[in-house]
């Protein structure tokens, strides 16, 4: 079921990626902006579900030539254009790579902390997530997560235009026979 679930949503974000904030909605970057503030110069990041890199970036810039993050993402079509981005604006002091955030393949206590935006609603085994996240975590690492919170009214506005964008990615309901 997980692995279907996981599935699922990759396919939608990997038909999504080309389009990925081109569509007109501008929340994603200053969530990932936000997100990445509490990086500091000098340390080993690592972004699950990174996207197209909007936390990526700022966080690349946060923890400057002597830091480095490493983003990784269930859609190929993600990695492959934060990839292409990376490379386009010259960025050395990171790389985006495919991964699960159920099963993250690192090291234990590889960094000093992890952030993921708008991502862990989207993972069908989230205590799974937490444990691999505590475990590349070095002792005192942090975690810095962005997801909405169901008692504001703006996060679910947030929610909701989420939801319509992905919308046109969903898959072809299978045919009727
Ligand atoms: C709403 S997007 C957010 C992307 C990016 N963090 C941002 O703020 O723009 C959710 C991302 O999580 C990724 N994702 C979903 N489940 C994942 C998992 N189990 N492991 C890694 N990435 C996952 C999706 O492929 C997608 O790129």
């Amino acid at each position: 079921m997980s692995e279907e679930a996981k599935a699922y949503v990759a396919g939608i974000f990997d038909r999504a990626a080309g389009d990925y904030e081109q569509v007109g909605v501008d929340f994603f970057g200053p969530v990932g902006a936000r997100l990445a503030l509490h990086a500091q110069p000098g340390e080993r990041v690592l972004d699950v579900g990174c996207g197209r890199g909007a936390s990526l970036f700022p966080a690349a810039e946060r923890v400057g030539p002597t830091g480095f993050v490493h983003g990784v993402d269930l859609a190929p079509g993600m990695v492959r254009e934060a990839g292409a981005e990376l490379e386009r604006r010259g960025v050395t002091n990171a790389r985006v790579t495919l991964g699960d955030a159920e099963s993250l393949d690192f090291p234990d206590e590889s960094f000093d902390a992890v952030q993921s935006g708008l991502v862990i609603f989207f993972v069908p085994d989230m205590p799974q997530a937490a444990r691999e996240i505590a475990r590349v975590l070095r002792p005192g690492g942090r975690l810095a997560l962005a997801t909405f919170a169901e008692d504001r009214e703006e996060d679910q506005t947030l929610q909701a235009t989420l939801r319509n964008l992905l919308t046109p990615y969903l898959p072809p309901p299978p045919p009727t026979a």
